[in-house]
């Protein structure tokens, strides 16, 4: 993994030319497809992407047809190419898409009433967008939630192993403090090592998650996202003016978030498009 541009910043990339429903779309050579696609405005279902290091490419939702290509390509880790024809929309990629969510959701908890993400929830929201109402077969993974660390618990129960929390961490925050796991049969996020994480706790990994498998010890199960007021204000600690989301019921400060934590993951498509 690295940190964007996914193209050589040294060399400037060529500019080329590509359709994408239809359209005539001018990108730089070897951007992510997904950039290019959602700079047109197209707003292709993800999870695990995000605009701030390169594709991890785990959640299968991002598919798009590429012709020439038999089955559904993931569009976050394929690169734009010349001449590559591209759709976005269409039945079957309805289908294939919601059969990823139905995977995820095959060993995912029944956990929405009280869960932290529950409104602000991303692969709640590909159900509903999906129309997932059925699930044969689904199973419980049980696995027993980490809450070992003094801010942070884990509850792998929930997570879809999407690695951005990981990524972000050492990808942007430049201290790798956690990694996959393989433990009771699952891929889990651990710290590393496996010992009690005991970082700077930033929240950002919290932050970038896309469900609700990280969440904050003091302010979980308290209240619903819709419930808090949120003010964007600037962080006083250090002389960076980092941004921060101060959460708030009533008078009470409920909670610290990052602007990662609102902000379109996708980040800004007319920026991003350009590579
Ligand atoms: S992570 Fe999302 S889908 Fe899973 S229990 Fe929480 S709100 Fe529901
Ligand atoms: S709280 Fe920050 S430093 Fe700690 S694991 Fe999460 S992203 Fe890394
Ligand atoms: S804990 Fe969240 S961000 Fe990390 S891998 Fe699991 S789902 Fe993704
Ligand atoms: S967004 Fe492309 S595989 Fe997850």
């Amino acid at each position: 993994m690295a940190l964007k541009p996914a193209t050589n910043p040294d060399v400037e990339a060529a500019t080329i030319e590509l359709t994408i429903d239809g359209r005539a779309i001018t990108a730089k050579d070897g951007v992510s497809l997904y950039d290019v696609v959602s700079g047109t405005g197209k707003i292709v279902p993800a999870m695990c992407y995000h605009y701030t290091f390169d594709p991890f490419g785990s959640c299968g939702m991002c598919l798009v047809m590429v012709e020439g290509k038999k089955a559904p390509v993931r569009s976050c880790t394929a690169k734009a190419t010349a001449g590559m024809v591209v759709r976005t929309e269409g039945d079957d990629l309805f289908q294939a898409r919601k059969k990823a969510v139905e995977k995820h959701l095959s060993v995912h908890p029944l956990d929405c009433p009280v869960c932290d993400a529950d409104g602000h929830c991303e692969l709640q929201d590909m159900a509903f967008l999906h129309q997932v109402t059925n699930l044969a077969n689904a199973k419980q993974k049980l696995i027993p939630e980490d809450t070992r660390s003094l801010v942070l618990d884990f509850n792998m129960n929930r997570c879809i192993a999407c690695g951005e929390c990981i990524n972000i961490c050492k990808d942007v925050l430049m201290i790798d403090a956690l990694q996959f796991a393989k433990k009771g049969g699952f891929t889990q996020v651990v710290a590393k090592g496996d010992q009690p994480l005991a970082c700077e706790f930033c929240g950002d990994c919290l932050a970038v998650c896309p469900v609700g498998a990280i969440t904050n010890k003091y302010s979980k199960y308290r209240y619903k996202p819709w419930q808090l007021k949120k003010t964007t204000t600037t962080c006083n600690y250090c002389g960076d003016g980092c941004q921060m989301i101060v959460e708030t019921k009533d008078r009470e400060v409920v909670r610290v978030t990052s602007p990662l934590s609102w902000k379109n993951k996708w980040g800004d498509r007319s920026e991003t498009a350009k590579g």
